[in-house]
């Protein structure tokens, strides 16, 4: 088991020792703290996995700690401790932002289950989204916590970060994972249809409307609804949707009674929703109603530490598509991958690996088997180090030579030789012809 960083806050020193002495003798490392205020300041110098925090302290209480703790790491993980079993605290405690509660007097197995039941679904989360940089680690814990209760969640970030698979692993890790995951695409469906789509229509209710239909709303009720490229409703279906998450209950078009529906919801966009308020493009009070619990997926280029880990998980995942064994890139191949700008994030790391794994002749993905956008933005003409002498050259002998010379190191396949000088096939093939470069024929 990995060792995990927890931080114990009690205001009594024995129970603070006792809670120590058992987290240790199980593997953890521990510190402790006597007031939320201490517990604040080590929390700010030091990341720890999970907080252990009692309730009733003098001074700052637990869940002004806890309030204290989100607003520095919303991601971090709390336990809270409190006594008699009052059940209104455990509650403010939950809906405050903890993780679970533990009900005095607690146990050794009691603290050691409820510490390892968040640390061993953190550690199932790991295995389905592949990253470990500070950022995906937050992004982490952040479903862990927010997967116990129904919140609308509003998953923000670029074009292929990992928006739907955060959004799957939500619905995984939450008390729903029995039921239905529906994913809606908002931008893909017609603004006409895109209301009978999401909450269903009676028969005859228009032109088209055979029959009786459920929405998908409905399909998924007591499951997950993933409402992908929410900023792409229009005005009058967001008012729709506001009133569906108010009210848990959908009306059919043509309908005249209102149908209950138990759904979490969560949705998604890439666009600037504070923008489109402020525009009146988007309604304020449904962005406050969706904004409940935000993630953020931040982009590839700024968490490079991830690309190295999802390379090997590309690999492995695009294996069996390939007919050699694949060991892994090139340090050039490297080079190129780790210093890219990824506007396609994630998407287009997989495809790019996965394209090379079929173009790759070796057991090791090459520079030549990366897409051209890549090798060119990685080799910008600077990076030749060029210098044009005073005299001049003559460029036409220059192409020649260059053209030649990826012929040769390819051993005259236009299609990589083409890839080698970044240019399209036909514009290679059009040069070999005006140049007339040709194969030696070899002497027999
Ligand atoms: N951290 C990750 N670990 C493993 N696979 C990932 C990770 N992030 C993204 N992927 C994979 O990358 C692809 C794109 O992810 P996903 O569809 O979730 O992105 P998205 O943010 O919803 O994109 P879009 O905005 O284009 O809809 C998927 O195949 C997904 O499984
Ligand atoms: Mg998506």
């Amino acid at each position: 088991m990995t060792r995990n960083k927890i931080l114990v806050v009690d205001d009594e020193a024995n129970q603070r020792q006792i809670y120590k002495l058992i987290l240790e003798d199980d593997g953890h490392e521990v510190t402790t703290a006597q007031s939320g205020e201490q517990a604040l300041r080590f929390a700010s110098e030091a990341g720890f996995d999970l907080v252990l925090t009692d309730y009733k302290m003098t001074g700052m209480d637990g869940l002004t700690l806890l309030g204290e703790l989100l607003k520095q790491d919303p991601s971090l993980i709390v336990i809270m401790m409190t006594a008699h079993g009052s059940v209104e605290s455990v509650k403010e405690a939950l809906r405050g932002g903890a993780f679970d509660y533990l009900e005095k007097p607690i146990d050794r197995d009691q603290l050691l289950k409820a510490v390892e039941s968040a640390l061993s679904r953190l550690r199932s989360i790991d295995d389905e989204i592949k990253g470990d940089s500070d950022e995906m680690e937050r992004v982490k814990k952040m479903i862990l916590k927010v997967a116990g209760s129904s919140s609308t969640v509003l998953i923000r970030g670029e074009s292929g970060v990992g928006k739907e698979l955060v959004a799957r692993a939500i619905h995984r890790a939450s008390p729903r994972v029995g039921q239905i995951f529906q994913a809606v695409n908002c931008a893909a469906i017609n603004e006409n249809l895109l209301e009978s789509e999401l909450f269903g229509h009676e028969k005859g209710s228009f032109t088209g409307a055979h029959t009786q239909k459920k929405g998908q709303f409905e399909i998924a009720d007591r499951g997950t609804l993933f409402l992908d490229e929410i900023g792409d409703l229009n005005i009058a279906m967001q008012a729709k949707l506001l009133r569906t998450l108010q009210e848990k209950e959908v009306l059919r078009v043509g309908g005249s009674r209102p149908i209950k529906v138990d759904v979490r919801v969560i949705a998604a966009t890439n666009r600037d929703l504070e923008a489109m308020v402020k525009d009146s493009r988007f309604r304020e009070d449904l962005y406050y109603r969706l904004n409940i619990i935000p993630i953020t997926i931040p982009p590839l280029r700024n968490r490079r530490d991830d690309i190295v880990n999802l390379i090997d998980y590309f690999i492995a995942k695009h294996s069996h598509n390939s007919q050699r064994h694949i060991k892994g890139l090139t340090a050039s191949a490297r080079n190129l991958i780790m210093n890219y700008s990824w506007p396609g994030n994630v998407r287009q790391l997989e495809s790019a690996i996965e394209r090379a794994m079929l173009l790759c002749e070796g057991d090791m993905i090459d520079v030549e088997d990366l897409p051209v956008e890549i090798r060119q933005e990685g080799t910008p003409a600077a990076a030749f180090n060029f210098k044009l002498p005073p005299e001049g050259i003559s460029f036409e002998d220059l192409e020649h030579s260059l053209i030649t010379q990826a012929m040769e190191q390819t051993n005259w396949n236009i299609t990589r030789a083409a890839k080698l000088l970044g240019l399209s096939f036909r514009t290679l093939q059009y040069r070999l012809e005006k140049f007339g470069i040709k194969r030696p024929v070899k002497e027999p």
